[in-house]
């Protein structure tokens, strides 16, 4: 039986993953801060759909609590095939706003997070026959919006790290993909702000920030799903080796916009040589 590991599983766009995965006949594990939750959520779905669910507690912001849930995992299932490093924090504030430990915080659970769940779990996943990796990131890196700088520049990071891997891991038949989502009615506020640590606690967003965002950017309003609609059909363009994931919006001018950009880029530092 294939198995996948979901960080941030047990809410959200990860339990959602976590579903498809168990519906596809994969064995899961749902690995979440909120380890109750997790595994209250695992015998849900098992019982739902007659695969091994396995709900635990992890915490992508220390390397010990990510090595641990990879030891627990090996021992109970032999190898991983899917690995979807799907946590993340969401903190608004502008740019010239934020603390130095604000910053801090969403990049160490962000982007060295998302490392270190690819580092700890590769070793699994060098043992399956087809494996993958993917992360989560967001469609607004994209087509950005204010007031979300902390969390875009997190995003990018993570698109960085994945395209990075998948050079590293190509020779190994490692496929990486990044998953673009758009805007999803989660508890994402509310759980980013039950990860934040005490000494950083201040309201995850503040008056005017929502306006901002949407002022800016006025199309992510339209782009709302369910974190079910959002996720359905991920898993397979995953497992079908897809680079790109994105699950819902129109996205297409705005990839078409930047695309044009990096082209003329391109093409003239080509020809300023030529
Ligand atoms: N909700 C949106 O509009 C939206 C849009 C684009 C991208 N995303 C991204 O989708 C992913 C899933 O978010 P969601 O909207 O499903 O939110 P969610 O809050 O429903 O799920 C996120 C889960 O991550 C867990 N988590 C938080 N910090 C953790 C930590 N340090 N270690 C382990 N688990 C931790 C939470 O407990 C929670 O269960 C995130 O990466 C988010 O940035 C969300």
């Amino acid at each position: 039986m294939p198995v996948a590991v979901i960080t941030g599983g047990a809410s959200g766009l990860g339990l959602a993953l976590g579903e498809s995965c168990a519906a596809l006949g994969m064995d899961v594990a749902l690995l979440d801060l909120d380890g109750q939750r997790a595994a209250d959520e695992a015998a849900r779905v098992a019982e739902a759909h007659g695969v091994e669910v396995w709900g635990s507690a992890v915490d992508v912001a220390e390397g010990a609590s990510v090595d641990r849930a990879a030891t627990q995992v090996g021992e109970r299932f032999d190898a991983v095939d899917l690995v979807i490093s799907n946590v993340g924090v969401q903190l608004f504030g502008a740019v010239e706003t934020f603390t130095d430990d604000e910053w801090r915080w969403v990049l160490d659970v962000n982007v060295v997070g998302s490392a270190r769940v690819a580092r700890s779990f590769l070793p699994l996943l060098r043992k399956a026959s087809s494996p993958r990796l993917a992360f989560t990131t967001s469609s607004s890196i994209l087509d950005p919006a204010s007031r979300l700088g902390a969390y875009q520049s997190s995003k990018f990071a993570v698109w960085g790290l994945a395209e990075t891997l998948r050079v590293e891991l190509a020779h190994e038949g490692i496929g990486v993909s990044v998953i673009l989502p758009s805007g999803m009615i989660t508890r994402h506020l509310e759980t980013s702000e039950a990860a934040q640590p005490e000494r950083l606690r201040r309201p995850i967003a503040n008056d005017g920030d929502f306006d901002a965002m949407i002022g800016s950017n006025p199309g992510m309003a339209e782009m709302l799903a369910t974190s079910d609609d959002a996720a359905a059909g991920v898993v397979e363009a995953v497992l079908a080796g897809e680079p790109y994931v994105i699950t819902h919006g129109d996205l297409t001018e705005a990839v078409a916009t930047r695309s044009a950009a990096l082209q003329r880029a391109a093409t003239s530092a080509r020809d300023a040589r030529s």
